[in-house]
Parts: C-alpha cells; structure tokens; sequence
C-alpha cells in the first residue's frame, strides 16, 4: 500500500538502491521468525478455504509457501512464467510516486522485515506476512495482474494531477479490502483483510460493516479508517468488472469529484446498491 511519508517508519531505508529497493537477505532471518511466520500461515490458511475468492485459494495451493519465509527469487520465476509480474524487497512504506512506478513496470514492493510475536494479532505497518501473503497469490491470476498495473500508471497520473487521495482510495477499497461475489457467496480478495486473522472471517460473515456493490465514483470519495476493521466494503462481480471501470481516463472523474464533499467510512447513501 501507499504511504504519506517515509518518516518514522520502522524499516532500516539505509543501504536502499534509489528505486528504494534492497536485498531480501533471505539467510539473515532467524529459526524463530520461520516459526512465527509457519503460525501466522496456519491461521489464515484455515480460514482460506471458506472466505477467500477462489483465484486467491488456487495460487496459495500452488505455491503453498507455509514452511518458511520464501526466498523472493523463487516466487519470482513463477511469477514471470505467470503473469511476467516481480516482487522487489523494499524496507518498507514508500513515497507514493516511487510505490506507483513499481507497480506501473509490474514490480510488486514487499516488505522484508516479519512483525515481532506480540503483534501476532495486529500490526499497523504493512510487514513481509501481510505483503506477500496477502498480495502475492493474486499477482498470478491475469486480469487482476493487469489491474494492478493500470493502478499504477494511474497513480503515476493523478500525482500529476493532485489527486492522489481519491486514488489512495480506490487501492483501498479494492486492491487491500476488496470482497468479491462468487457461486459460494461474496468472498475477500483484498490483501488487508486475507492477510487478518480478525478481520476475513468479520468482513464476509458479520451482519455489522456495510456491503456495498462495487461503484468507482462512490469509493473515491469515501474516506476510510486504518486501525479499525472496516465498517463499510465494496463488492465486485469479478476482476474484469475492475479493469473496465477504470480504464477510462480518470481527469474528469478528478474534476467531478473535487465538487463534492467526502463520505464518511460508515455512511450508505440512498444511491447505494447494497451486495449479498
Ligand atoms: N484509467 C485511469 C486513469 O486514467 C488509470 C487507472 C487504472 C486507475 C486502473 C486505477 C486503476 O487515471
Ligand atoms: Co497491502
């Protein structure tokens, strides 16, 4: 995901090449962070089959990375022969014009440091389990690898355009929190929500958070909260449904959408479809 500044952030950006790229130095991490990494894998796996969309399930089977922290360069000629996607180790959080052109030449940044054992639970900053578990397995499937890309070249846009905020949304809503319908009922794609041990049985199964269908336009204008579960999530038919809504070029949208006030997180409008 994005982030507003590289200030206080808890990566070591020190020995980074200017593309804010280091190595993943796969031999430095300890028998104790492959122990809780094989934990943290076995919760969301058992929660995969019954909440997660199911390109998502089809890739992690595949790929089952489960016994231990995996070695960057090995998901990467997979992922080549797949999608022709990478992932590049990073520190952690990066400026947003940097996080945009990765993602615009198919570069996924992923963050090499695991969350210490007390935050088995929760964690604020995004660290290698939520970036590679979470995002990993659907850089496989092709439309939403396509998606991922036009993201970023869109990013690349609105930074000129000021209006990073509406797109940080958007990432929001769908790349991070994203629900799906399917034959089995609505299901998470969102990297935030399959990397939560809390939060993916919360956001399919609780009658709480708004579901709401899938609307380009309402999801940038809607603000959202970073240390809650989510009280509202937006619904999408399929990755191809993605790709066409924002294909057309966002400048008007931009313009439109400055005239109109915010919608607070938890808010449904009378204009909203509601999912499931
Ligand atoms: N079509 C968008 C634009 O012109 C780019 C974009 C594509 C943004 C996909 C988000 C997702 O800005
Ligand atoms: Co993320």
């Amino acid at each position: 995901m994005t982030g507003e500044t590289t200030h206080n952030l808890r990566g070591d950006y020190s020995g980074m090449r200017p593309d804010y790229t280091v190595e993943q130095a796969w031999a430095a991490y300890s028998p104790a962070e492959h122990e809780l990494w094989r934990r943290l894998c076995a919760r969301q796996a058992a929660l995969v089959p019954q909440f997660a969309c199911r390109e998502f399930i089809d890739s992690l089977a595949t790929l089952d990375f489960s016994a231990a922290i995996p070695r960057f360069d090995e998901v990467n000629a997979k992922l080549a022969r797949a999608t022709g996607w990478q992932i590049v180790a990073v520190p952690g959080l990066l400026p947003d014009r940097v996080f945009f052109g990765h993602l615009a030449s198919r570069r996924f940044p992923v963050t090499v440091w695991l969350r210490k054992p007390e935050e088995f639970d929760y964690i604020v900053e995004p660290d290698v389990f939520h970036d590679f578990f979470g995002h990993v397995p659907l850089l496989f499937d092709p439309a939403f690898a396509d998606y991922l890309q036009a993201y970023g070249q869109g990013g690349l846009k609105a930074d000129r355009l000021g209006a990073i905020e509406m797109l940080s949304r958007l990432y929001w809503y769908t790349v991070e929190f994203g629900l799906i319908e399917t034959l089995a009922g609505i299901r998470a794609y969102g990297a935030g929500i399959l990397s939560s041990g809390g939060e993916l049985p919360y956001c399919v199964g609780s009658g709480e958070p708004n579901r709401i269908r899938f609307d380009l336009l309402r999801i940038m204008r809607t603000r959202y909260k970073i240390d809650t579960f989510q009280e509202t999530y937006f619904v999408i038919r399929d990755f191809r449904e993605l790709f066409e809504a924002t294909e057309p070029d966002f400048t008007p949208y931009y313009e439109a959408l400055a005239r109109f006030d915010p919608v607070p997180a938890g808010t449904v409008l009378p204009t909203d479809r509601l999912a499931g």
